[in-house]
């Protein structure tokens, strides 16, 4: 395996041949749009992000073989339809800061964010089309609706006090699984993958998806703002059960419990509450508990590159040292 500092440099430098083919398209875009359009593509596209989804297309392309530099055309999809899904998700959950300035919507309104975000949705879907046909397209815009239905029982679930830990991973593999998965799944179909390939791609996608999301969950209590680029505690605020939560709420005692449902069926002292939560979930291992799940699915992630063999060595270790970075990481 890589070292994480070595990993680091490689998104990083991943990242910028991303990024410059995201300014091209949007160079391209000028021309014929809106200029507030282009104004809020740029303001939502090229200011941070760690360009996760996309790098993993780019890595799943060359684990099958492939080093053709076309594949960043097709690997900004995955970027522009996360994008889109963020710029819709921070008004779905009153946030207002994304990667550490004010949220789309909270720039530019909610209009020019919920319409941005279709706009890269079309855009998004046009490309995967383009760059590999209808079997791509299959995997993403099954991501896609997935990611609706996650959003939809995430909702239910806030409802749900006693959340059980599968209806939890059942939101988590729509909202954030699916995507990744499909990153990795659609990078093996434009390299001309095996099934099996592609099969353990998207399987690894699958459990990297699952510790992305427990890790994101945990950094909305345990991260700094000035790190994640997000408010601290919103999670809590909009009575959200992610799993450090759900884990407490299952090991509390009946005055621990009793406490924990009063604050969460109040809004004002959900947003008030931050301190004692936090102790709770603390008291009962709820955050060392979530964390280790996040450990286990990024083991579970990693067994699935067995099969590809020593040809490809260096990108199947970038492969393991992406998953460590998802449970190392800050931001
Ligand atoms: C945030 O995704 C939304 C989740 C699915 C947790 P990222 O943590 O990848 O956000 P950026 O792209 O780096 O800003
Ligand atoms: C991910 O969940 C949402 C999407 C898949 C769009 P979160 O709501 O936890 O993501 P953040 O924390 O706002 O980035
Ligand atoms: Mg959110
Ligand atoms: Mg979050």
């Amino acid at each position: 395996m890589q070292q994480l500092e070595t990993v680091v440099k490689k998104i990083q430098c991943e990242a910028s041949k991303i990024n410059l083919c995201i300014g091209d398209d949007l160079r391209q875009l000028k021309d014929t749009m809106e200029p507030l359009l282009c104004e809020v593509l740029e303001y939502g596209l090229l200011a941070g992000g760690k360009r996760v989804r996309p790098l993993l297309v780019v890595m799943a392309a060359r684990l099958c073989g492939t080093n053709s530099e076309d594949v960043y055309r097709l690997a900004i999809a995955f970027e522009y339809l996360h994008a889109a899904t963020l710029f819709h998700d921070d008004i779905i959950d009153n946030a207002d800061m994304r990667r550490g300035r004010p949220t789309v919507a909270s720039q530019y309104g909610t209009s020019a964010a919920i319409l941005t975000g279709d706009f890269l949705h079309a855009r998004s879907m046009f490309l995967v089309g383009d760059m590999v046909g209808s079997e791509g397209l299959a995997s993403f815009c099954g991501a896609t609706s997935g990611m609706v239905d996650g959003e939809f029982l995430q909702l239910r679930n806030a409802q749900e006090y006693n959340l059980s830990e599968l209806d939890y991973y059942r939101a988590v593999m729509g909202k954030t699984g699916l995507l990744i998965s499909s990153a990795c799944e659609v990078g093996g179909i434009y390299a001309a993958g095996t099934v099996e390939q592609i099969t353990a791609l998207k399987m690894y996608g699958e459990k990297l998806g699952s510790a992305f999301q427990i890790i994101d969950d945990l950094l909305d209590y345990l991260g700094e703002s000035g790190k994640t680029g997000k408010s601290v505690g919103n999670d809590l605020a909009e009575g959200k059960m992610t799993l450090p939560l759900i884990l407490a709420m299952a090991a509390a005692d009946a005055t621990d419990k009793k406490r924990l449902e009063e604050i969460l069926a109040d809004e004002a002292l959900r947003e008030q509450s931050f301190t004692a939560v936090f102790a709770i979930i603390e008291k009962y291992d709820g955050f060392v508990k979530a964390r280790k799940q996040a450990e286990q699915d990024v083991k579970d992630a990693c067994m699935q590159l067995a099969l590809f063999t020593d040809d490809v060595q260096e990108e199947k270790a970038f492969l393991e040292g992406l998953a460590q970075y998802v449970l190392a990481r800050n931001v």
